[in-house]
């Protein structure tokens, strides 16, 4: 019988056999993926496995506190969280293409989870770790292997993805999964709703969610109005119905806009809801107007600097989901 009980105790054995009493090391991304699968292996080889958590200044309101609060609590798992946020915000200083943001946070990223694990292994008196953790899921598999769609459209930076030469023995428990039994085992685990029921993010974050220069005040605008619509949603009941909804301020453009006697002249927030099975193709989410215009409401009331909230009513192709 295929129960999510018989694929955890499988997959623990196989991590142990893998493993043998050797250390392994995994990139949290905060995403539902990495979470199950250092679940995974924790429960398999306990305190030999250490999570590296990147704080990239990209994040959500929020995520990173979830992950060091519920993740550890559910897990005991040994948790590492470097921050990167000034490291991250001078690399991306002036850079307003999406092609070059996507790469120069996928470059920082590698060399500060490299420098993590240097300061690891230093720590274990030069004992090295390798084994590295990846959240690898069956589409993946198929998706590298088959060389779909040549032309590159984005470049994806999976944080959870590192490049071959670090030199790593990979361990990748969720190869044979799709991602609702990976949602069943994160249960099976003990994980978090938080985090077992969590939508898409994409590894560069908010700094892809920018719509010219990612600076701190941009950053800030952004999360605010973000936390709003993410709050509203879930209120709303939402969460489940949606695949995700990217909030993303146009920072290069202004509008006039009036607010009590005065003229204003802000940012507008674009919100994009979208329903999807597997994100290569989706169609624009008819939210209730409700819903629309409470997060407006509260939007242009409490994010000083948004005075326009506007609806992404394109789905993808031809749009992408994110805009960068
Ligand atoms: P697009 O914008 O290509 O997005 O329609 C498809 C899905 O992928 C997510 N996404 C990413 N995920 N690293 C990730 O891990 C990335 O660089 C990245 N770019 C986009 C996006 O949120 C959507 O779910």
């Amino acid at each position: 019988q295929w129960t999510t009980a018989s694929i955890v105790d499988e997959q623990v054995e196989r991590i142990r056999a893998q493993v043998g009493d050797g250390k392994a090391i995994c990139g949290l991304s905060g995403g539902v993926d990495s979470a199950v699968a250092a679940a995974l292996v924790q429960r398999a080889i306990g305190d030999r496995l250490t999570c590296v958590f990147v704080d990239h200044g990209l994040l959500r309101a929020g995520e990173r506190a979830q992950v060091e609060r519920d993740y550890v609590s559910a897990t005991g798992v040994r948790l590492v969280t470097v921050d990167a946020k000034e490291r991250f915000l001078t690399a991306l200083a002036g850079v307003t293409d999406p092609e070059e943001k996507r790469k120069i946070i996928g470059r920082e990223f590698i060399r500060v989870f490299e420098q993590a694990e240097l300061d690891l292994q230093a720590e274990a008196g030069g004992d090295k770790y390798r084994f590295l953790v990846q959240g690898t899921l069956y589409p993946d598999v198929v998706e590298s292997g088959g060389g779909a769609g040549a032309a590159n459209i984005k470049s994806h930076h999976n944080v959870g993805g590192l490049p071959d030469d670090l030199e790593f023995e990979l361990v990748e428990p969720l190869r044979a999964l799709f991602k609702d039994e990976v949602r069943r085992v994160g249960t099976e685990l003990g994980l978090p709703e938080t985090i077992v029921q969590r939508q898409p993010f994409p590894g560069p974050g908010l700094g892809i969610r920018i719509i010219g220069e990612v600076t701190a005040v941009n950053l800030d605008i952004l999360r605010a109005a973000d936390s709003i619509a993410r709050e509203e949603l879930t209120a709303a009941g939402l969460d489940r119905d949606i695949w995700q909804c990217p909030v993303v301020l146009l920072a290069d453009v202004r509008s006039v806009g009036v607010q009590g006697d005065g003229r204003t002249y802000g940012h507008p927030v674009v919100l994009r809801p979208v329903s999807s099975e597997d994100a290569m193709t989706a169609d624009w989410t008819r939210l209730p107007y409700d819903v629309l215009e409470r997060i407006s409401t509260r939007i242009t009331n409490e994010v000083a600097e948004v005075n326009r909230v506007v609806l992404d009513v394109t789905s993808k192709p031809p749009g992408t989901i994110e805009w960068e």
